[in-house]
């Protein structure tokens, strides 16, 4: 259903969700690009030049420059087909300059902004995550606008940063902070199928102009079975603490941002369960029905994986 050997430029190819996307896109047999902010010899992070130096031997193609250097950007995007963006939450809004850049080429055939988490045209949250779901919406209309062929990718939550970030698979900890109940249902995709699904629908005509939405089964979650699973698999018990709701709302409204963000995007998909608050009809392109054959991590089967070797997370960046 995929179509082979595309041009893929991607822009925030360094980052988290970036390097997995870059990685899928190579396994795919697809040549492809990185648009990278060039390195100052005086302030070189040695981790980034490593990565470049991975992407060179995968067979990547650097392309450096900044997102301001218009018509650098439209020269490269006529080398390529289609673009994906991993940028950071506060480059959200730089993606304009993409966009701008994308129309003026005239020849790119799929867009995929920087999104990965709820569907924003319909979910809404506390107003510092709001904010962030605005932005995204921002892009989407811009995008629109431009007449440029889009896939929105609704990834939901990340599974290896959720799992860290509530159990800590990498101590051995004692005990679990539960926001609110705990019962409430969260959807949580591991990272690397996250950016295989994205590579696959950005390559598909059938997901041209769509948006997908990623809600495998065996992926929803509470914090409680969460927890239970973890307890199972250590043979350990874990003391829940809980936060009720009342304060998660107060923190979003009392904590200076960036903390802010956290805290409201806390309260929408761990209380609210904003993830599944919608039911999907036949219309919506979920995607285990659209790649039925693709053999995804359960959160299951990350938990698994926890136990021996628990992936390495970096935590989102607000600011
Ligand atoms: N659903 C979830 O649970 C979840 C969790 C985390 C993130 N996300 C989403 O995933 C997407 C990617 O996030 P991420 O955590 O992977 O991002 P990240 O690692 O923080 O950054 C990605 C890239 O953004 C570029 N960048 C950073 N600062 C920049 C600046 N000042 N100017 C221009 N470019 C800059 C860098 O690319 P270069 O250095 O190569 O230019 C960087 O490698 C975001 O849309 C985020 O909302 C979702």
């Amino acid at each position: 259903m995929a179509t082979k050997n595309c041009k893929i430029m991607i822009f925030g190819a360094t980052g988290y969700l970036g390097v997995k996307m870059v990685k899928a896109s190579i396994s795919m047999g697809h040549h492809t690009y990185a648009y990278v902010r060039p390195i100052k010899s005086n302030s070189a992070d040695p981790s980034k030049i490593e990565i470049l130096n991975n992407f060179k031997s995968l067979g990547v193609i650097v392309c450096q420059g900044d997102l301001d250097e218009h018509e650098k950007l439209v020269m490269v995007l006529k080398q390529v087909d289609i673009v994906i963006s991993t940028l950071a939450v506060p480059q959200h809004l730089e993606q304009l300059k993409i966009i701008s850049a994308m129309k003026e080429a005239g020849n790119i055939t799929r867009f995929v902004p920087s999104e990965f988490g709820n569907e924003v045209d319909r979910v809404s949250g506390l107003p510092p995550f709001q904010k962030l779901l605005d932005n995204k919406k921002k892009i989407r209309r811009a995008t629109e606008a431009a007449g440029i062929p889009f896939t929105y990718v609704s990834a939901n939550s990340f599974a290896a940063y959720f799992v860290d970030y509530l159990l800590h698979p990498c101590q051995i900890s004692d005990h679990a902070t539960i926001y609110g109940s705990g019962e409430a249902k969260a959807v949580l995709n591991y990272e690397e199928d996250v950016a295989a699904y994205t590579v696959k629908a950005a390559t598909d005509p059938r997901v041209a102009n769509r948006v997908i939405i990623c809600r495998p089964s065996k992926n929803i979650v509470s914090q409680l079975d969460l927890v239970s699973s973890w307890e199972k698999k250590t043979g350990r018990t874990m003391k829940r603490i809980h936060v009720p709701e009342e304060d998660l709302i107060k923190l979003s409204e009392s904590l200076p941002f960036p903390d802010n963000v956290a805290a409201a995007i806390l309260h929408n998909i761990l209380i609210a369960g904003d993830q599944v608050s919608f039911d999907l009809t036949e219309k919506d392109l979920e995607v285990t029905r659209l790649y039925p054959d693709y053999n995804y991590t359960s959160v299951d089967d990350l938990l698994d994986l926890c136990l021996v070797n628990p992936p390495k997370v970096k935590l989102a960046t607000f600011a």
